[in-house]
């Protein structure tokens, strides 16, 4: 497994609009192994195909237990209530802001079987599976959340540093 380059948020490939995939080939099956050993170095909790460079609707979003889900071709199918919490991007690097989403969301994809399945998640996963996507479509956090200031940053710093989330 290969450990890839993560795209950050000057390159224009993060803008762009990935595609489905319709065949699960020995390379997307090659794409999500090398997905999961730089999700693994990187510390973050979840990782899109876009993010190293590749145009296509996969994504990785760690599990409340810490495992690693693998969804093709994700699509929010319900959400539920809201929250307002700290997130942070791997492809946005010592940057962090709030942003509101849903509190609970029920994703239905594909895995690498192509067997369909639905997985739901509450809290920082919820707000995982909303930020993996909104990457398949082009979409970064920092376009909607209220951005951490300088001050509120060095503080942050001075506290617990892993009340957010990387992805
Ligand atoms: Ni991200």
């Amino acid at each position: 497994m290969a450990i890839l380059k993560i795209l950050t948020d000057e390159d224009p490939t993060l803008r762009m609009t990935s595609r489905p995939v319709t065949e699960i080939t020995p390379r997307i099956i090659r794409l999500i192994d090398d997905m999961r050993a730089t999700l693994k170095k990187s510390g973050g909790v979840g990782l899109a195909a876009v993010q190293v460079g590749v145009l296509r609707r996969v994504v990785l979003v760690e599990d409340a237990d810490g495992s690693v889900l693998e969804l093709i071709n994700p699509e929010i199918i319900e959400r539920e209530g809201e929250q307002h919490e700290l997130e942070g991007c791997l492809s946005v690097p010592g940057r962090w802001g709030i942003t509101d989403r849903p509190e609970s969301v029920t994703v239905r994809a594909l895995d690498r079987t192509g067997r369909e399945f639905t997985v739901s998640g509450t809290g920082l996963q919820a707000r995982c599976f909303c930020h993996e996507l909104d990457h398949l479509d082009g979409i970064l956090f920092t376009d909607h959340a209220r951005m951490l200031t300088e001050e509120e940053m060095a503080q942050l710093s001075g506290e617990e540093e892993d009340d957010g989330q990387d992805g």
